[in-house]
């Protein structure tokens, strides 16, 4: 099976202007490689302005498309602004905001300082309200309708995860703002929607929450009821049929991509899995014998 075969048509995102922020690395530059592919221009955000110079030659290189650098740290609304008005100055009109930024890393909660906590909340929930907040009231403004914006969440937004808080914390009020602003502002043109996808290895994540030994010791793809991670074309396939008009329809959803990771972990007998074959006449058995009594 080839999942990372390119799913949608070559105009698919013809015309559509896409700001992704966090698009000089993983997912944010997988997305954005796909968006430029189906004729989309794509303005790309971060704090590191070498980094995405770099991301956004060698994709223009490999796509042929107009990839705009710029850079943005979604903490600071001022900034968000500004990044706002040199991708309108560059592309007149945008049309599609991708809400991928993050920051992250494991610790035991008490192990945080009140600093390290905000940080991921400032980058995650108020860099996500920051960039919404500044796109949302421009398209408000100038009337422009048919526009949309996608958050990248993850599967704890919902069912929280320890080790992770203030990432649990911050992507769970992005969920609620996803489903909240698609009700609110869809009477705009506007959509929102939310991407939660599962373990896709990128080097972002891979650092701040598999250090050292880690990575052989918790090998997520064994988590996994498909027994592997996720392919960075198979998100941005997703991505890029949400925020297209074929998406037209979809408004406050969230999607799981995550090869049933999630379920796997709350399905209270899911881990009979470990249960040999053989052992199943054994137990069918035992259980038929209790019926009478
Ligand atoms: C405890 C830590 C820490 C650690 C930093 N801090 N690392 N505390 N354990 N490992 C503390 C610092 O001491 C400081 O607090 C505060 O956090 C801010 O740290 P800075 O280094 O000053 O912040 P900054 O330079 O802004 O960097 C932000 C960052 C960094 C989040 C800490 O990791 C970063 O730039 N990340 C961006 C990319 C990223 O995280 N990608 C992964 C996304 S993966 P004090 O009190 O000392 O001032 C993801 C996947 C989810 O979201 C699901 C996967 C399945
Ligand atoms: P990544 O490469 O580290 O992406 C995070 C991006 O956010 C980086 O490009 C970083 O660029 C940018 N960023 C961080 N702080 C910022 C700030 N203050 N302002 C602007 N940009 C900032 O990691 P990734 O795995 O691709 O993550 C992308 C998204 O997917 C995140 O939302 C993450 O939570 C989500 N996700 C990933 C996985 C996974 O398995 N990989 C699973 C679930 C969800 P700079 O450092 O240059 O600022």
């Amino acid at each position: 099976m080839d999942y990372s075969k390119k799913m949608l048509r070559d105009d698919a995102l013809a015309g559509k202007n896409i700001v992704v922020t966090g698009g000089g690395s993983g997912l944010g530059k997988a997305m954005t490689r796909y968006f430029l592919e189906l004729g989309a221009k794509v303005a790309i955000t971060s704090r590191n302005l070498d980094k995405l110079k770099t991301t956004a030659s060698e994709l223009e290189s490999e796509t042929g498309g107009t990839c705009l650098p710029v850079q943005c740290d979604v903490r600071h609304y001022d900034q968000v602004e500004a990044m706002m008005q040199t991708v309108l100055d560059s592309f007149e009109k945008v049309d599609i905001l991708v809400n991928n930024a993050a920051g992250n890393f494991i610790s035991p909660t008490e192990r945080l300082s009140a600093n390290a906590f905000d940080t991921i909340i400032d980058i995650v929930l108020k860099g996500t309200k920051n960039c919404t907040l500044a796109f949302g009231k421009h398209w408000i403004d100038t009337k422009q309708e048919n526009t949309n914006v996608l958050n990248i969440v993850t599967t704890y937004a919902w069912t929280g995860s320890g080790y992770v808080v203030p990432s649990a914390a911050a992507k769970a009020g992005v969920l609620a703002m996803t489903r909240s602003l698609a009700v609110e502002w869809a009477k705009y043109g506007m959509r929102f929607n939310a991407i939660a996808p599962g373990p896709f290895p990128t080097k972002g994540a891979w650092d701040r929450l598999l250090p050292g030994e880690l990575r052989e010791k918790f090998d997520l793809a064994k988590k996994v009821p498909l027994k592997r991670v996720g392919d960075h074309q198979e998100l941005a396939n997703l991505a890029a049929y949400m925020v297209s008009d074929f998406g037209a329809y979809l408004n406050g959803e969230v999607i799981t991509i995550d090869g049933g990771e999630w379920l796997k972990g709350a399905g209270m007998f899911n881990l009979l899995e470990a249960v040999p074959e053989p052992m199943w006449d054994m137990l069918e058995a035992m259980i038929r014998a209790k019926k009478d009594h």
